[in-house]
């Protein structure tokens, strides 16, 4: 048996309403947990909602309801957005729950007892919309807003005690932090003395967050609060056979823009803890709207909702997948959205099913017909069908995801282009048995292509293996049953013009 696989997405802010960005962490993390459940992996999909903090008070106040209850109306907007994409998540963490407060009461406790929290006058710059105190050359940078001169007393956790084991542990692990030029960041980042790191806010300046267990004065600030997330959704501390089975997460994904949180913070206080540390962190790029990060405070974000309303769930999730280099940015454009809706899905995938069905059920009762015997043609399909699995699942575990659809999608297009050479709808009027042998192949090739890409489409890709009445889902030659009958279905995809 391998390792259990456990994913995690960031936790998001409550406040804030989701756009493509944070669907797109949330897919992919979903197609990643889906391929490994399709390859018999016990598996554990983690997303969820970040509620306390600075931001999510102000908001409160100014509907003039209480916190929670905020909290509360706002979550649904993600939820419903998770439900329409998809997604297959096996649990979802809001910081405002009872069993994640009492984990992290437990772990301030515990970080304190070990002597690695102490009490300090701290005077400084504090940037408000950051909710953080911030270096002078931080301040110069321009890129934080609302910045005071703060004099106050504060915890503050020993982040700094753990700089070397942590450069250490960043060494020896390779695969820690992904991909290499982020590792390459954070190992730069840690070449200067790593500062303590202050995990309180007094209440007189902010009250929605978690008290403090040795100081009720104090509230936690929001990372150490957030970070958490990750063990407190598995029971750490209260159900210890769930934590053992899921610890140390495969992976947490996250956008480049919280790396220093999760690749410095989060692993020394898991050291404090004496828990080991995830197995990787996997940093994406930005999807940017022209030059700049999409974002609310910019205002150019894309509402996934009327994305999937004009072109569907699985052509969102496909686009997002197919067209980002993992690591690298990406430009989201409806040009080049409507351009690989028509071209990958429309002409070549939706477009080989309908070829198929349609002949089929004109010439062959609507039932699959015998596959007959191979010739080269056929046995050249046969074999790149056999070996496909092996080579997308490489891709996949290479954070490779766009190849991997690329060499599925290739694979298709070879089948297009073989059904092209052999013309079957001719060939049917002199040679029935050959035409047949045509379409099997192409039929079976196609439940192969879809059951590859079933992670990605789950609901188009079950959509074909319906009408194609397959029930096999292995990715062996020949699971396709001659005589069974075609089941009618709705066009895959239907060709479409920018609005
Ligand atoms: O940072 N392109 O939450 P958040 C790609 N609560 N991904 C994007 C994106 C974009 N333009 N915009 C957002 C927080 N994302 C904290 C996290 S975790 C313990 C706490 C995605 O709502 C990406 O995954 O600001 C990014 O890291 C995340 O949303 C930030 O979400
Ligand atoms: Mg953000």
């Amino acid at each position: 048996m391998s390792k259990p696989f456990y994913i995690t997405t960031p936790i998001y802010y409550v406040n804030d309403k989701p756009h493509i960005g944070h669907a797109y962490t949330t897919i992919l993390a979903d197609v990643l947990a889906r391929f490994h459940r399709n390859n018999g992996q016990e598996t554990f999909f983690l997303t969820g909602l970040d509620e306390h903090g600075q931001k999510v008070q102000q908001a409160a106040e100014e509907r003039g309801v209480e916190a929670q209850e905020h909290c509360d109306e706002m979550a649904p907007r993600f939820t419903e957005l998770w439900e329409q994409l998809h997604i297959s998540n096996d649990d979802f963490i809001r910081t405002t729950e009872e069993r994640h407060k009492n984990v992290v009461r437990d772990i301030l406790q515990q970080v304190m007892d070990k002597g690695d929290i102490y009490e300090a006058e701290y005077e400084g710059l504090y940037s408000v919309s950051e909710e953080r105190f911030i270096t002078e050359k931080e301040a110069e940078s321009g890129d934080f807003r609302d910045i005071k001169k703060l004099k106050e007393k504060n915890y503050f956790f020993k982040m700094g005690k753990y700089q070397q084991k942590l450069i250490d542990h960043i060494d020896s692990n390779p695969k820690f932090i992904q991909p290499e030029h982020r590792k390459n960041e954070i190992l730069g980042f840690l070449r200067k003395p790593l500062n303590d790191l202050c995990i309180s806010r007094p209440k007189s300046r902010l009250n929605w967050g978690i008290e403090l267990p040795f100081d009720s004065n104090y509230v936690t600030y929001v990372w150490f609060d957030a970070l958490i997330n990750y063990i407190s959704s598995l029971g750490y501390g209260t159900d210890e056979a769930s934590f053992k089975k899921w610890w140390p997460a495969s992976y947490h994904l996250i956008g480049k823009d919280i790396l220093t949180t999760h690749a410095v913070y989060w692993p020394t206080m898991l050291m404090s803890l004496g828990i080991e540390l995830p197995q990787s962190i996997f940093a994406h790029g930005w999807w940017l709207m022209g030059e700049s990060k999409m974002s609310k405070s910019l205002g150019n974000v894309i509402n996934p909702m009327d994305l999937i309303d004009d072109y569907g769930v699985d052509p969102v999730r496909y686009y997002l997948m197919r067209e980002m280099v993992l690591g690298q940015d990406s430009n989201f454009t409806m040009e080049s959205f409507i351009q690989r809706y028509n071209s990958d899905l429309a002409n070549d995938f939706g477009n080989l099913l309908s070829r198929v069905s349609t002949l089929m059920k004109k010439n062959y009762d609507g039932k699959i017909p015998e596959p007959g015997e191979l010739t080269e043609a056929e046995s050249t399909i046969k074999s790149h069908g056999e070996s496909l699995g092996e080579i997308v699942n490489e891709k996949i575990n290479a954070m490779r995801l766009n190849e991997a659809i690329e060499e599925t999608m290739q694979y298709i297009r070879s089948v297009n282009k073989y059904m092209e050479d052999n013309a079957p709808w001719k060939l049917v009027k002199e040679d029935k048995v050959a035409a047949g042998r045509i379409l099997y192949t192409a039929g079976e090739a196609l439940r192969i292509g879809a059951v590859i890409l079933s992670p990605v489409m789950p609901n188009r890709t079950e959509i074909l293996l319906n009408a194609l009445n397959a029930q096999g889902t292995g990715l062996t030659w020949g699971e396709l049953t001659p005589g069974r009958e075609l089941k009618d279905h709705e066009p895959l995809f239907p060709r479409k013009t920018q609005n």
